[in-house]
């Protein structure tokens, strides 16, 4: 089977672990100082704090910012369930705004009818690796006075306009779970330019403790290790690397599809920099297939496709439960047309002729 992730760990990374083991200092220590460090470099922000996973930096950085019970927080029914629930775990409400039908990233055009006296932050998701539209997004968030997070956990390189996905709001959130494009087996980090969100976030992942058991607010143990950021450090200086490959591979199949008549590639905006965390097709109705059959076939060859989402966010059983009857229609399509196919950088030049001779021959 040609799986839909592999990740890449070398021998550097193995022995970028020996060496933490091997020093004695194997929790929160310089590894994780030097991959902040590295991080905000790469991000171009002022401030990069570390965490345990991407979860836990979309859930500091609301707590962070504020958010609290009775708020609104808009964001995209298209997306990991992690980005919603971190709205839920501050009792607040995520608002789902719905998305472009092209590139599956939350729709500017949407956002301001849906905005009310309680909504506190716009959370955009750069899905797939592709940035959303953040000009048009911080200029509504600007008009409100709300201000603009980034879920960046599936776009650690990715470009709009120049500037790195993670520093064009008031902050960012990655993940390096495996499957990432980078990863440190699971981590997460948080960017920013504020003195004070840096200063709070590194409050409220370490109990809250500004000195040796002085604890000025209430915090939680969300710290990263030095084993993970071992691994974090060597993984970024390949960053760049995995992701140029990714994009040539996103290119060779993008001109696979565009021969076909009712498959649709995703659509790379102008002056923006996809790093093709995942590359998600669509199979529309001029296809003489149906998703599933194509899927059925593709999965057949032993190729590792599969659907996306299964559904916007709205329509998983808790939130249903909740009370939460949202309507999306381009997000609900989108994901009913969507096949996701093996893109990383470990795809060999055999494995990706073999994938388009089978779209070809199905
Ligand atoms: C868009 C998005 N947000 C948040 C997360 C949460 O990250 P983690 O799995 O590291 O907690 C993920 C990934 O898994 C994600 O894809």
């Amino acid at each position: 089977m040609i799986s839909i992730a592999k990740p890449l760990i070398g021998e550097e990374e193995i022995e970028g672990v020996v060496n933490v083991l091997k020093s004695g200092i194997i929790a929160q220590g310089p590894r994780v100082k030097e991959f902040e460090e590295k991080f905000a470099e790469m991000v171009g922000t002022k401030h990069a704090v570390a965490v345990s996973n991407g979860t836990a930096a979309l859930d500091l950085i609301l707590k962070a910012a504020g958010i609290r019970a009775g708020d609104e927080v808009i964001t995209t029914p298209f997306t990991f369930i992690a980005t919603s629930n971190s709205v839920l775990f501050q009792g607040a409400r995520p608002v789902f705004v719905d998305i472009e039908e092209d590139t599956y990233l939350i729709d500017p055009a949407k956002i301001e009818e849906k905005i009310t006296e309680r909504t506190k932050a716009i959370l955009p998701v750069h899905l797939y690796g592709q940035t959303a539209d953040m000009d048009a997004i911080n200029e509504i968030a600007e008009r409100h006075d709300i201000p603009v997070i980034e879920d960046a956990a599936q776009a650690h390189g990715a470009e709009y306009h120049g500037r790195k996905a993670g520093s064009m709001g008031l902050a960012g959130t990655f993940s390096f779970y495996a499957t990432k494009n980078m990863t440190s087996g699971e981590g997460g980090m948080i960017t920013t330019d504020s003195d004070e969100m840096n200063e709070r976030l590194r409050l409220l992942r370490n109990h809250g403790q500004s000195e040796r058991y002085i604890h000025k607010i209430l915090g939680y143990n969300l710290r990263m290790s030095d084993i993970m950021a071992a691994i974090g450090l060597v993984q970024l200086k390949k960053l760049e690397m995995f992701n140029e490959k990714r994009r040539k591979n996103a290119a060779f199949i993008t001109s696979v599809l565009s021969g076909i008549e009712g498959l649709k590639a995703p659509v790379e905006r102008e002056g923006r920099r996809h790093i093709y965390h995942q590359y998600g097709f669509r199979v529309t109705g001029d296809y003489q297939l149906s998703r599933d059959e194509l899927l059925k076939k593709l999965n057949d060859a032993e190729i590792g496709a599969r659907k996306g989402y299964f559904m916007p966010i709205y329509e998983q059983p808790f939130y249903k439960e909740m009370g939460f009857s949202q309507d999306c229609p381009v997000a609900k399509r989108v994901l009913d047309e969507l096949i996701e196919l093996p893109i990383h950088p470990a795809l060999t030049e055999d494995e990706l002729e073999y994938m388009a001779d089978t779209i070809r021959s199905a």
